[in-house]
């Protein structure tokens, strides 16, 4: 249906006026693949980052599905294989580190837990940028403070006092987007999954080997440690409560909320725990759902977690790309902004749905409650490591619509100009 959908969208590209420009906010993943392709499509991107420098802090993420298509027509799936993290699956181990079971990369046709295209967030996001900055103004350690949408031209107003217009407003600001909260208020649903999650680099140990250890402690908490290509090891901690705001805790306060939540959790919680104490990219969050009706108000429209994060669906960077690539084309194609939301809103919506259908019970498997709990777990889990039952999951997973390409080719459209 979406593909018939695609062939029937007709594009008129005439009278395209080279000159708009458009103000992306942030620099995260979903920024620079916009300011790659807006540039490309004839169209003058400036990106506003509030850090003063990329954030490259994060763990391993990984694009998959139609996402992939985005990193080649953009020319830079070679650079990101040749850069990926190297890791030889994930094993799920038991408080004595004992595997209990275990998924290799191949398990699942490279679309696994741990696929074949994982990267660092540090150097997918410093590639991204790379390949964008020839073209795009970039202005770090800045935000926009407001957003006046004056119909025929958007005014903003940043913090450092300046003031600029632009044709058009993005908002790549990520979860908490501050362009998200300026402009649609409080009309957006936030679905919090009650689960919290820190990343940070500790030093590599002989036993990391090179397997992702996945390790549940009671209580709905786990600690994963993955192995880097950088000499060091990432860890992730993630823990369930239905207490709200740590998000927004100092970092020190943070630290000592983990160390109190995780400190009889066992396995080598106590030095993932030791390492996080040195660790100088320290990211904590609470993970949440956002869910909107429309992503575009007037001349502001939004693009990848500002718009649609995906929770824990492990999808973020895969939608980031997706949206990006849509709404960059989308723009280019047409000088009538709505138009170009619509039809982004239409292209975009079957990946969001399908990445924020939770299936049922999955967070009980992630972060079972008890001891008993995560015994029977890792015993279904050991079952489903069996190549015969990876396979046939591979299978059925496979006839997802949402991983089919069901966006336009934008370079052919506009070439034909
Ligand atoms: C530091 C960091 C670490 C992360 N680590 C992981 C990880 O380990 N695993 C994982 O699955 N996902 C991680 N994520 C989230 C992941 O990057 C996204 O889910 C996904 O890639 C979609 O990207 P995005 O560009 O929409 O948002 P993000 O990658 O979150 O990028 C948003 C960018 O906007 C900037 N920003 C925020 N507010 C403003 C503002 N008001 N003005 C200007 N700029 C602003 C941020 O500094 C950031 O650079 C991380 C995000 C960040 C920011
Ligand atoms: C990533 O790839 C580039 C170019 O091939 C290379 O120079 C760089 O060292 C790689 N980085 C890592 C961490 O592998
Ligand atoms: C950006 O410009 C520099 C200097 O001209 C060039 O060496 C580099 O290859 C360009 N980068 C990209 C991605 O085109
Ligand atoms: C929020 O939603 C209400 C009702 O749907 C609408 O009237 C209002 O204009 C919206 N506000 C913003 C800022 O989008
Ligand atoms: C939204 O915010 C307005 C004030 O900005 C408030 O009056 C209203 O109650 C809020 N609506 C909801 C559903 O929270």
């Amino acid at each position: 249906m979406h593909s018939m959908l695609s062939r029937s969208l007709s594009y008129s590209t005439k009278n395209l006026s080279e000159n708009r420009s458009v103000l992306i906010v942030g620099a995260g993943v979903a920024g620079p693949v916009l300011a790659y392709f807006l540039h490309r499509f004839g169209v003058r991107p400036v990106v506003v980052e509030r850090a003063p420098q990329l954030r490259t802090a994060g763990q391993t993420i990984d694009v998959r599905g139609a996402g992939r298509e985005v990193l080649r027509r953009m020319g830079i799936d070679r650079i990101i294989r040749e850069n990926h993290t190297q890791e030889e699956g994930v094993a799920i181990v038991d408080s004595a580190g004992r595997t209990r079971a275990a998924f290799g990369v191949e398990s699942f046709g490279g679309q696994g837990f741990v696929a074949d295209i994982e990267i660092l967030r540090s150097e997918l996001v410093r590639i991204l940028y790379e390949h964008s900055r020839n073209h795009t103004e970039y202005i770090f350690g800045d935000h926009p403070s407001s957003i006046n949408d004056r119909g025929d031209h958007v005014q903003v107003t940043f913090a450092s006092g300046n003031v600029r217009e632009f044709d058009l407003v993005i908002g790549a600001d990520g979860m908490q987007s501050k362009t998200r909260r300026l402009v649609f208020g409080n009309n957006t649903s936030i679905h919090h999954l009650n689960v919290y999650t820190a990343y940070f680099t500790i030093p590599y140990s002989q036993s990391d080997g090179r397997w992702a250890r996945w390790y549940n402690a009671p209580k709905e908490r786990t600690v994963l440690i993955r192995p880097d290509n950088q000499g060091t090891t990432r860890a992730v901690l993630l823990f369930r409560t239905s207490q709200r705001g740590y998000e927004d805790l100092d970092v020190d306060m943070q630290k000592e909320l983990l160390r109190n939540v995780f400190a009889d959790a066992g396995f080598e919680t106590p030095r993932v725990l030791s390492g996080m104490k040195n660790a100088n990219d320290f990211y904590f969050d609470a993970i949440a759902a956002i869910k909107m009706d429309r992503w575009s108000e007037g001349r502001v429209v939004l693009v990848g977690d500002a718009g649609y994060s995906s929770g824990v669906s492990g999808r973020g960077t895969t939608l980031a790309f997706i949206g990006a690539y849509i709404l960059a084309g989308e723009i280019g194609c047409h000088q009538d902004h709505t138009k170009a939301f619509i039809q982004y809103e239409t292209l975009m919506r079957p990946y969001v749905t399908a990445a924020q259908k939770i299936t049922p019970g999955s967070i009980r498997v992630a972060l079972p409650k008890t001891r008993t709990a995560i015994a029977l777990r890792n015993t279904v889990l050991s079952f489903a490591a069996r190549p015969a039952v990876t396979g046939f999951i591979t299978k059925l997973t496979k006839s997802k619509t949402a991983e089919k390409v069901t966006f336009p080719d934008y370079e052919t459209i506009l070439a034909q100009q």
